[in-house]
């Protein structure tokens, strides 16, 4: 590694954060200067206009080569994708004891074992502020703040993406379809939205604070994860006469030593904390013990809230803190058993039913078979079609005794459509007893 004083910097990716990176480091006055100096930097076109002038640094085509470099003694990788050139230049950075920054959740949440392992082999630190919560402190708030306590639950929204498009539905009252392509159109949403609207995207933030949180290996492929594209203005417009608001929530939770972690639309009563976290912004709810209950909101993504978080891992490492990937040594994170989420819950409940008498009678008797008593049962008024939606909400119940219902509702020749099934988020955790897994 370099002797100079300043850490010499190298970045790989100059899109959104990238380019918003360098704003920050041509800021003369700006802390990043003082201790670190950027040397070198890589994309794929060096032509392309980025609002930065990237003459004055060394150019790599190669973002590999860049990251095997002695000069440099920090990649910051900001290309994305869990593998390929991200994933390429991470390691060769950490393999020779280089510390690397990233903003890439995918590589986190999928790879994060074998790098934290590659990590503490070589002295190499890994930092990753910004791959949750863009701007929002929500890696260093668990790693370092909450520290002293047992988190048993950590639920956000994750996603700003979803979250645009569920509260654009609900204010204006357009379709999830008609929502998405005017995100598409000003560049809220991606091309292929799959990765955000299918709920992946969250999964990997949640992989990596659950992991931090809970003090387990990241373990991506555990994560339950269903997308908001099967949310409809219906179950909007009925949730919130019922005194629901729906999100796409990601949440992790340890009981009895087990992690379980689930990606889904919920409904949230209007007092939980995440109820009135509006449009593309950021949440995180985190239940630990002593502490009890806290809550992040802020900015998730976009150029300057997402650098600036790249910005203090910088500042972190060159003021030589930073410490383990996860926040604890590889051999104390536990491989934590895994556990199906919220295995009792209340439930919300849509079906398409034809409008005849008796139905709600059936319905009602295949959920009383399974022993769920409904909540608040509510029909749309004035629906014109073959099918008329009614939604109902359960009291507390089983999981198991609800999909065994919902199998025997959807086999009703009065039921037009598979049942769609939401969780009712509530709005409290109680912090429950540790022991590792
Ligand atoms: N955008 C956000 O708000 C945000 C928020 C949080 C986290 N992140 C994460 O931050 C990372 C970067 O996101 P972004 O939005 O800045 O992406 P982006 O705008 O698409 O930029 C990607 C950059 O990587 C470069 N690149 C792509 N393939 C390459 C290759 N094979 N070799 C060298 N360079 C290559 C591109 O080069 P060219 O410019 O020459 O095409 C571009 O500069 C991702 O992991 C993302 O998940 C982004």
């Amino acid at each position: 590694m370099s002797n100079s004083k300043k850490l010499r910097v190298g970045v790989a990716g100059l899109g959104t954060v990238g380019a918003g990176l360098l704003k920050l480091f041509a800021d003369e006055n700006g802390r990043l200067n003082e201790k670190l100096e950027l040397v070198a930097v890589s994309a794929r076109n060096r032509g392309r206009q980025r609002g930065v002038n990237i003459e004055r640094y060394q150019w790599f085509d190669d973002p590999v080569e860049l990251a095997a470099n002695p000069e440099i003694d920090v990649l910051v990788e900001l290309i994305g994708g869990s593998d390929g050139p991200a994933k390429r230049a991470v390691e060769t950075a950490l393999e020779r004891g280089a510390h690397v920054v990233t903003a890439n959740k995918a590589l986190v949440a999928v790879h994060g074992t074998k790098l934290a392992e590659v990590s503490e082999r070589t002295g190499g630190k890994l930092l990753f502020e910004a791959a949750v919560g863009g701007g929002v402190p929500m890696v260093k708030a668990l790693k370092e703040s909450l520290a002293g306590c047992r988190a048993s639950a950590v639920a956000g929204i994750l996603n700003g993406t979803c979250n645009y498009i569920l509260t654009e539905m609900e204010q204006t009252g357009r379709s999830f379809e008609d929502v998405l392509a005017d995100a598409q159109r000003l560049g809220y949403a991606e091309a292929d939205p799959t990765t955000d609207v299918g709920g992946f995207d969250a999964a990997h933030k949640l992989t990596i604070l659950s992991a931090i949180a809970f003090g387990a290996r990241p373990d991506y492929d555990h994560v339950r994860i269903e997308g908001i594209d099967r949310v409809s203005l219906t179950d909007i417009r009925l949730a919130g006469k019922l005194g629901y608001r729906i999100k796409l929530i990601a949440k992790g939770a340890l009981e009895g030593g087990a992690v379980s972690m689930h990606v889904s639309p919920a409904l949230l009563g209007f007092d939980h904390p995440l109820a009135n976290v509006g449009g593309s912004l950021n949440a995180l709810v985190a239940d630990a013990d002593p502490v009890g209950q806290l809550t992040f909101i802020g900015r998730g993504a976009g150029e300057g809230p997402t650098a600036s978080s790249v910005a203090s891992d910088l500042i972190d490492l060159a003021e030589g803190r930073g410490g383990h990937a996860f926040g604890r040594p590889l051999a104390q994170l536990a491989a934590a058993p895994r556990a199906a989420p919220a295995e009792y819950g209340r439930f919300y409940m849509r079906l398409m039913v034809q409008d005849k008498p008796g139905v709600v009678a059936a319905v009602s008797d295949r959920l009383a078979h399974e022993n769920i008593s409904i909540e608040s049962f509510l029909q749309m008024p004035g629906h014109e079609g073959p099918a008329v939606p009614i939604v109902l909400t359960t009291q507390s119940c089983a999981r198991a005794s609800l999909e065994a219902a919902v199998a025997a509702i959807e086999r009703l020749d009065v039921v037009a459509e598979p049942p769609y099934v939401m969780p009712i988020e509530e709005s409290g955790h109680r912090a429950r007893t540790w022991s590792k897994g």
